[in-house]
C-alpha cells in the first residue's frame, strides 16, 4: 500500500474540525482523544477551566491540535463564544458532539424545581442551544455530523431517574427530529445510548467497574458514527457491557 494511502487510514479525520462539549473528563475526553488521533483539530468546552486546561494538555501531549474554551453551555452568549472560538481558530465545525451532561438521581417526590432546571437545562435545552449555533454553517456548507450522547436511560424508566430519564428521552425525542430537519442538507444527525459508564459522573453504587463500559468505548461508537460512507447514516446505537456490572 503507498505511504499516503497508509496515512489517509490512519488519520481519515485529518482536515476535519470537531466540537466535544464537556470534555474535560469522562466520556467528552476520551472522545476529543480518539477524535485527535484521527486527524481531527478538536474545540473542547466545560466549565471549570483549571480541570479544561489539564485535559488541552494532556490531548496536546499526545499529538492533537486542541483549543480549549472554558463555557456553560446552558448559557447562549458562552455557547455563541465556543462556537466563534472554534471557527477563528480552527475553520467550521465539522463533527459536534453534544456530551456535556449532569445527574441527579432521585424518586420524583424528593426532586427540587432547581434539580429540574438544571438537569433539564443542560441534558437537553443546552444541546439545542449549541446545535442551533453550529448547524446553519454546516447547512451552508452541506456537510457535517451532529452527535448527542443520550443514554440507555432515555430508554428505560427505573426509580430515581424522573428527571435524568425524562433528559435523556427528550434528548432523543430532539435527535431524531434534528436528522429529519437536516439530512437533506447532508448532516447526519445520530444518538449513542451508553449503558453504565465507569465515570466520575455518579456513584455507580454496586456496579463492579471493571465490567462497566469504559469511556473509550463511547469514543470507539462516536468514531464509528463519522466514519461512515457518505450515503447512509447509523441514526442510534445502543451501547452496552458484555457482562453486566
Ligand atoms: N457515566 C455514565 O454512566 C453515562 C451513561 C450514559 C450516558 N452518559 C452521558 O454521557 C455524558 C458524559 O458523562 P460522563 O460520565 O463523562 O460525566 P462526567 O465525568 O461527570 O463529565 C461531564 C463533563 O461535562 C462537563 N459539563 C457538565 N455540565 C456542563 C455545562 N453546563 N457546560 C459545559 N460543560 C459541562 C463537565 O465539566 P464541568 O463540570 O467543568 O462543566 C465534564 O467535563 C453525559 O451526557 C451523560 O449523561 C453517562
Amino acid at each position: 500500500m503507498p505511504q499516503g494511502t497508509t496515512q489517509a487510514a490512519d488519520r481519515p479525520l485529518a482536515g476535519q474540525v470537531a466540537l466535544v462539549t464537556g470534555a474535560s473528563r469522562g466520556i467528552g475526553l476520551a472522545i476529543a482523544a480518539r477524535l485527535g488521533r484521527m486527524g481531527a483539530r478538536v474545540a473542547i468546552c466545560a466549565r471549570q477551566p483549571r480541570a479544561l486546561e489539564q485535559a488541552a494538555k494532556g490531548l496536546r501531549q499526545s499529538g492533537t491540535e486542541v483549543l480549549a474554551v472554558p463555557a456553560d453551555v446552558t448559557r447562549p452568549p458562552e455557547v455563541a463564544a465556543v462556537v466563534e472560538r472554534t471557527h477563528q481558530a480552527f475553520g467550521p465545525i465539522d463533527i459536534l458532539v453534544n456530551n456535556a451532561g449532569i445527574s441527579v438521581f432521585r424518586p420524583i417526590h424528593e426532586t427540587t424545581e432547581a434539580d429540574w432546571d438544571a438537569v433539564l437545562g443542560t441534558n437537553l435545552k443546552a444541546v439545542f442551544l449549541v446545535s442551533k449555533a453550529v448547524a446553519p454553517e454546516m447547512i451552508r456548507r452541506r456537510t457535517g455530523h451532529i452527535i448527542n450522547i443520550s443514554s440507555l436511560a432515555g430508554k428505560n424508566a427505573f426509580a430515581g431517574g424522573g428527571v435524568y430519564c425524562a433528559s435523556k428521552w427528550g434528548l432523543l425525542g430532539l435527535t431524531y427530529c434534528m436528522a429529519e430537519d437536516l439530512r437533506a442538507h447532508g448532516i447526519r444527525v445520530s444518538a449513542v445510548c451508553p449503558g453504565t459508564v465507569a465515570t466520575e459522573f455518579s456513584p455507580h453504587t454496586g456496579k463492579d467497574p471493571s465490567k462497566m463500559l469504559q469511556p473509550e468505548d463511547v469514543a470507539h461508537a462516536v468514531a464509528a458514527l463519522v466514519t461512515q460512507a457518505p450515503q447512509s447514516f447509523i441514526s442510534e446505537i445502543l451501547l452496552r457491557p458484555t457482562q453486566k456490572p
